[in-house]
Parts: structure tokens; C-alpha cells; sequence
């Protein structure tokens, strides 16, 4: 695709983009957005380096996606809900997204993008790695995919010391949903499945399906279908989690990695 208002430049072949020439405190006329949302489909994770945001303006970035995502339990920012906190000290006894996961997939309509930024990055470590879900079906053979395309999974949530003393907004989710989705703005499809909330796949005996979900977990694992992202000061990522899974590196303690989370809202797999 050609771009005429935004750098793009691929990270991977398979998944990744960074994007350049744009503010986005000032510049979300339509032209640029609709750029921004092509390139987002096409790449799948764009990344934006050296922003400025006021908290007001991060969430007008969220807003020019859909209808905000609350987190069932992440604690937040100024009593705003919608400015999930992603804070990793010196004190924390665990990292925000250490396991292969797509956000909140335990919830009957997941999210469909998440935007991070991060006002505060360790020297060194702390990137994330994202994967291509699209590229993780394709890479299966027909029978595993037809097989795949008729199966449901059990994805489920539990919070319960995740976050210290702040107290949940709502019940730890479930949901079930197709091990294999169809992208609704892309009509392509792609697996969807992850180790951080898929728990049982339906209708099988336990046993086969923990050897399908390990297996499958294990395929999301392909550096192939994967791209890693370096943060700096101010970088901001924008993924879709349809059709994606992510990765949050902890190699960095008892350094600080800090900044906030606007989630959007997305629709019921099918
Ligand atoms: C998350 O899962 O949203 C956290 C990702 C990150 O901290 O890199």
C-alpha cells in the first residue's frame, strides 16, 4: 500500500511497522487517520516514537478507534478507567503481560487494539515481542486447519493477586469463543488461542486438548511470525488483537518501565 501522509517502514516481513512524520497530539485530521488504521491493518502493530500526549489526547487516540475497553482489574490513572496503568518497579513481584497473550480474550467481546505508551523505559531490556496470528494459521496444514476451524476454547481470567490492594472493577471474565477467527475488517483468518487465559479446548477428552493447546502454544512460539519492539522515552504502540498475540519481556529489575494502556472495545469472535 502507498502511503502519502505517513512514513511506513516494516520491522519484519511478517508483522511490525514503525511510523514517522506524524504528531499525534496535533496531527489526527481524517487523511492521517485513515493512514494510521491502513497501516495498522496491514502491519498489524505500529509503533510510534518521540510522542508527546496529554492523557486527554492518548485517550482521543483510543476514541478515534471505537468505544474504550475497561480492564477488569488493572488498577488505573486519575480515576479515569480508561488509562490502564502498566508499571513494572523494584517492588513488583510480577510484569504486566510476561505470557503469550491477546488482552482480555476472556471477555465475551474482547479488545480489538490496545495503545501503550511508555513515559519510562529501562536502559536496556524491556521490549515486547508480538506475533502474527494470521501467519500462525496459514503455517498449518489443511487437515489441522479444518480441524481447527470447527472447535471452540474456554478462555478465562483470574486476577486474584495480580494487582496488590487495588480492588477489581468487575468479576474475573470467562467466554467462549472459535479457536479459529474470521478479522472482521479483514475477512482473513487467524488463530485464536494463548497461553495467558486459553483453558480448555470444547467437546474433546482433557487430554487432547492440552496436547492441542500445548502444541498450539508452542506454534505461537515461531520467531517467523514475529516481530520485537525497543522501547525508547515516549514510544507508543498501537496492536490489533485480533489477530495477534503479545509478549512483555521482564529482563530488566529491579529497573522501572512505566506508562498508561487505552484499550478499545472490540466485537464478538465468529
Ligand atoms: C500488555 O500486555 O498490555 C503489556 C505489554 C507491555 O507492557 O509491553
Amino acid at each position: 500500500m502507498q502511503y502519502q501522509y505517513i512514513n511506513v517502514e516494516p520491522l519484519t516481513a511478517s508483522i511490525g511497522a514503525v511510523i514517522s512524520g506524524v504528531n499525534l497530539g496535533e496531527d489526527l485530521s481524517e487523511p492521517v487517520m485513515t493512514e494510521i488504521h491502513a497501516a495498522w491493518l496491514e502491519h498489524l502493530v505500529i509503533f510510534f516514537r518521540e510522542q508527546h500526549l496529554s492523557e486527554q489526547q492518548h485517550i482521543a487516540l483510543g476514541q478515534e478507534f471505537g468505544e474504550l475497553h475497561i480492564h477488569p482489574a488493572a488498577p488505573y490513572r486519575h480515576e479515569n478507567p480508561a488509562l490502564m496503568v502498566v508499571h513494572t518497579d523494584a517492588d513488583s513481584h510480577r510484569n504486566n503481560g510476561e505470557v503469550w497473550h491477546s488482552d482480555v480474550s476472556a471477555d465475551e467481546k474482547p479488545p480489538k487494539a490496545s495503545i501503550l505508551y511508555l513515559q519510562t523505559v529501562p536502559e536496556t531490556g524491556g521490549d515486547t515481542i508480538w506475533a502474527n496470528m494470521y501467519a500462525a494459521y496459514e503455517a498449518l496444514s489443511g487437515p489441522i486447519q479444518e480441524l481447527l476451524g470447527s472447535l471452540s476454547a474456554r478462555h478465562e481470567a483470574d486476577y486474584s493477586g495480580f494487582y496488590g490492594e487495588h480492588k477489581p472493577q468487575r468479576k474475573n471474565p470467562h467466554a467462549e469463543h472459535p479457536v479459529i477467527r474470521t478479522h472482521p475488517e479483514t475477512g482473513r483468518k487467524a488463530l485464536f488461542v494463548n497461553q495467558g487465559f486459553t483453558k480448555r479446548i470444547l467437546g474433546l477428552s482433557r487430554d487432547e486438548s492440552s496436547a492441542l493447546l500445548q502444541f498450539l502454544f508452542q506454534h505461537v512460539k515461531d520467531p517467523t511470525f514475529h516481530c520485537r519492539f525497543r522501547w525508547q522515552e515516549d514510544s507508543l504502540a498501537i496492536w490489533d488483537n485480533r489477530c495477534t498475540q503479545h509478549l512483555a519481556v521482564w529482563d530488566y529489575f529491579p529497573n522501572t518501565r512505566s506508562g498508561t494502556r487505552v484499550t478499545i472495545q472490540g466485537d464478538r469472535p465468529f
